[in-house]
């Protein structure tokens, strides 16, 4: 049949798309630039027509109306990565988190959450009818493989993009024609702290090396400073703004790469209309499923893998916190985890955790003899290797506990030096 009139038979409004999530469902929804806000929007205004609903999804960009007072009973979310706008729920008990790495998310949701309804968000049809997932294929596409029911907002501004990242009309149940501009992560100022960190990153990356970036101030610091390397490579869960220069401009031309060689792989995107307008219809930037661009043994086909994370705090073992600051589950593990062992397994890898040596205007070391009581160890002590705060470079691997101690206090914020030294006296019985 003519993929048109498929289409267009598909074709309903959100609110005749709703009708068939019911009483009891899980309902997962797309991540990030990805999430549905149009067919979210029908859900919550006729919120009292649904009973026990859980919506299950990862990163909003949006305001996470489910967790309003007024929608108990009606929906709950499920979060697997938490936001500013459902943070504080979670710590009050209104929202539920779920932890897992994000290579194996597809996973989680398709074997042990169930989800029976999807929720995504796509381009329009090009002429094979073929709709795109754009910004976010990473968990979201594999939705719509499992789910009983799968509904998806038709946006013109998603771009179409490269890669295992598109779905013929026929895979869908219902389509939903809604136009709007997609979640914008704009990109804030660098700070002259994040610009030192960055130089101390960009100071262990050579020439071809292959880059995992995250989003924020310390990648874009990193992408700052890289202008003077060559022919490095992508291979991240996602980025921000800060790659389009270097991908404009060649220093990242994915030449030396094992896998997709002369192409960038991610899994989602993540920020303005330069971003969007880069990665539309562009043949050197693939999307790909997360349960291939996170797992760490595809990460470790490429040589020279340099991962780039960021963590809320450090202890003095080298454990690595990044999600939580207590009980309060601040965001996800992500791919950090991921990145950390597929970098260790590349061929001449490096997974560098790079922060601030503090926070709250200089009032609390992220370099700690303890970590937080109730925080959860994000990166474990034994995969990570290189720390980098604005006052240098902690090489951890193949180091003594004595060794490892002394490395972080010695790139820990001045004021605080004094009292990790006497922890460090306490703890090893010797002066440092
Ligand atoms: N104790 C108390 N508060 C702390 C803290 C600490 N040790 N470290 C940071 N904070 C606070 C900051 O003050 C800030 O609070 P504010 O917003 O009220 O000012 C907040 O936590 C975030 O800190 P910031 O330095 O701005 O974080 P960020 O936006 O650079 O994000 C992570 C850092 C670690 C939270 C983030 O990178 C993350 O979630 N990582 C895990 C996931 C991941 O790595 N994925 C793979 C790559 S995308």
């Amino acid at each position: 049949m003519d993929w048109k009139k498929i289409y267009n038979e598909k074709l309903v409004s959100a609110v005749e798309a709703i009708k068939a999530i019911h009483d009891g469902d899980k309902v997962v929804t797309g991540f990030a630039c990805g999430e549905p806000f149009g067919i979210e929007r029908a859900l919550v205004d006729n919120y009292q027509n649904y009973k026990d609903v859980q919506i299950v999804n990862m990163l909003s960009l949006g305001d996470s109306p489910w967790c309003r007072p007024e929608m108990k009973g009606h929906f709950t979310l499920n979060t697997l990565f938490a936001s500013q706008s459902n943070r504080k729920a979670i710590s009050s008990g209104v929202c539920e988190f779920t932890t897992a790495h994000f290579y194996e998310i597809p996973d989680v949701l398709k074997n042990y959450i169930c989800p029976r309804i999807s929720l995504v968000m796509v381009s329009p049809p090009d002429e094979h009818g073929y709709v795109s997932f754009g910004t976010t294929v990473d968990y979201t596409k594999g939705t719509t493989d499992y789910c009983e029911i799968v509904i998806a907002q038709v946006n013109k501004y998603m771009p179409r993009t490269f890669g295992n990242s598109t779905k013929h009309v026929r895979d869908f149940t219902y389509f939903v024609e809604i136009d709007e501009p997609l979640p914008v992560v704009k990109d804030i100022e660098i700070s002259e702290t994040e610009m030192k960190i960055g130089r101390n990153c960009a100071s262990l990356i050579n020439d071809g090396d292959c880059l995992q970036l995250g989003i924020g101030g310390i990648p874009n610091a990193v992408c700052a400073q890289l202008w003077d390397k060559k022919d490095l490579g992508l291979h991240s869960e996602l980025v921000g703004d800060g790659v389009v220069d270097l991908l404009e401009a060649g220093i990242i031309n994915n030449k030396r790469k094992q896998t997709y060689n002369g192409r960038s792989v991610l899994g989602a995107a993540f920020g303005s209309e330069k971003l969007c307008n880069y990665i539309n219809n562009n043949p050197s930037v693939e999307m790909h499923p997360i349960d291939m661009v996170n797992n760490p043994f595809e990460i470790a086909k490429n040589d020279n893998v340099v991962s780039i994370n960021s963590c809320i705090q450090v202890d003095l073992l080298g454990q690595v916190v990044s999600d939580s600051i207590g009980l309060n589950q601040f965001s996800g593990v992500g791919g950090q985890v991921d990145f950390v062992r597929g970098a260790t397994m590349s061929k001449g890898g490096r997974s560098i955790m790079a922060m601030p040596s503090t926070a709250k205007n200089d009032t609390i070391s992220k370099i700690v003899s303890t970590i937080t009581e109730n925080s959860a160890v994000t990166t474990p002590r034994n995969d990570v290797n290189y720390i980098i705060t604005e006052y240098g470079i902690a090489q951890l691997k193949g180091k003594t506990l004595k060794e490892r101690a002394r490395a972080l206090i010695n790139i820990a914020h001045p004021n605080f030096r004094d009292e990790l030294k006497a922890e460090y006296a306490r703890r090893f019985r010797e002066d440092f």
